[in-house]
């Protein structure tokens, strides 16, 4: 008796979660986003019947078609709603390929290619967001497995040290399995892993001509380029689902541009990433007998320097992280006066180098609700909290 309350209650809080496997409470909070999405000044054009006539298609069927038109305003949203993101202030720009269409992991990834060509622009970057097939009725779904379209492959030696971005050991691995061989550089692009409904997961190379790259150099030190660094133009993060109006979209990789730190103070500094400030500290000849010299801070000053002059050399758009902070602290100001909450996580708005001399780290701001639709949401587990 008492086993089978507990097990009873157990049900109703994860229903109350809004698990997903529990699908009346789904439905319920799918009906309840749909009808807010709709209720948003952003859509007051629409005509009424528009709300009604979705509502009642999901309570039918348990989804309904959105219009570009839908989505675009939706996606646009999403962005402006993600607590992580600092360059919200650039919400309004956003573009869609509809790639809804989409039948097979081919249709994906030509889609994807577009999507890197658009969003390059030849080194003028724009803000694009792909929008694949929503899940089928049965749950199946279409999904890219790379966290980027372009992410550097990670090899480990047989003396344990790895060649390449070590957060990208494990995508390696499955693309090997897969039959994948990389050249065995520290910069090869992975292809992308594209799974759908009925296929099983396909490789496909990312054609080179699509991967705008930056080679660095420093404005004053000329042996910077001799240590054979790059990194590729475009963050485009491909493993969020995109929520709108009860609706998710699994499959939509979206770009913004590169605030130099991402590169500089967090991929070729982390240690468990390209680990470069050592051989970079080696290279100014600091004194390094002890970390109270800050030789580890001063060569990432460098480095953040090379990374900032390089993008400018390439004609590749990149903004620094005192620009994007004033940027984002004049778009929560523009928020507030527009009478919106602008709901922001304080931890990932400031930059990982240098916050107290930028205008972001000196004030509050609304909590961070990872629940507001729409959204731009993470299906990463554990992991580091700041990547
Ligand atoms: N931090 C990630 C990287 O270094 C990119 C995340 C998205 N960044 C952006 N500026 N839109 O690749």
């Amino acid at each position: 008796m008492t086993v089978a309350v507990g097990a009873n209650t157990q049900a109703t809080a994860q229903k109350r979660n809004g698990d997903p496997g529990s699908n009346d409470t789904d439905l319920a909070r799918r009906l309840r986003e749909c009808r807010e999405f709709f209720e948003l000044p952003e859509l007051a054009h629409l005509p009424a019947e528009r709300k009604t006539s979705v509502l009642k298609e999901m309570r039918r069927t348990g989804t309904y078609v959105q219009s570009a038109e839908e989505i675009l305003i939706g996606a646009k949203l999403a962005w402006r709603n993600h607590a992580r993101c600092v360059g919200r202030k650039h919400w309004r720009t956003l573009e869609l390929i509809d790639a809804r269409h989409a039948t097979s992991a081919q249709d994906i990834a030509d889609a994807c290619f577009e999507h890197l060509t658009v969003a390059t622009n030849g080194g003028a970057l724009r803000s694009i967001v792909t929008v694949g097939p929503p899940p089928l009725p049965d749950g199946r779904e279409y999904r890219i497995l790379n966290p980027q379209l372009i992410r550097y492959a990670g090899y480990r030696g047989a003396d344990g040290t790895v060649v390449g971005d070590p957060a990208h050991l494990e995508l390696t691995e499955l693309a090997q399995s897969l039959g994948w061989r990389g050249e065995g550089t520290a910069f090869d692009v992975l292809p992308l892993m594209i799974s759908t409904p009925d296929e099983p997961v396909q490789l496909f190379d990312v054609p080179s001509e699509l991967v705008l790259e930056v080679p660095l150099v420093h404005p004053n030190y000329r042996w910077f380029a001799d240590l054979g660094l790059k990194w590729h133009a475009v963050p485009a993060v491909s493993d969020m689902d995109l929520e709108i109006g009860g609706v998710r979209y699994p499959c939509a990789p979206f770009n913004g541009w590169y605030v130099n730190t991402e590169v500089g103070a967090r991929n070729f500094s982390d240690t468990d990433r390209y680990d470069m400030l050592p051989t970079i500290a080696k290279k100014l000849r600091l004194d390094r007998s002890s970390d109270r010299t800050l030789w580890k801070d001063r060569a990432l000053v460098e480095l953040n320097r090379a990374v900032i002059h390089s993008f400018r050399e390439s004609g590749a758009y990149m903004v620094d992280h005192h620009t994007v902070a004033k940027q984002f602290v004049d778009h929560v100001e523009r928020e507030a006066k527009a009478g919106r909450s602008c709901p922001t996580d304080w931890s990932w708005i400031n930059p990982p180098m240098s916050s107290s001399i930028t205008p972001t780290f000196h004030r509050l701001y609304d909590p961070p609700d990872l629940d507001i639709r729409p959204n731009f949401v993470s299906r990463r587990g554990s992991g580091c909290p700041f990547s």
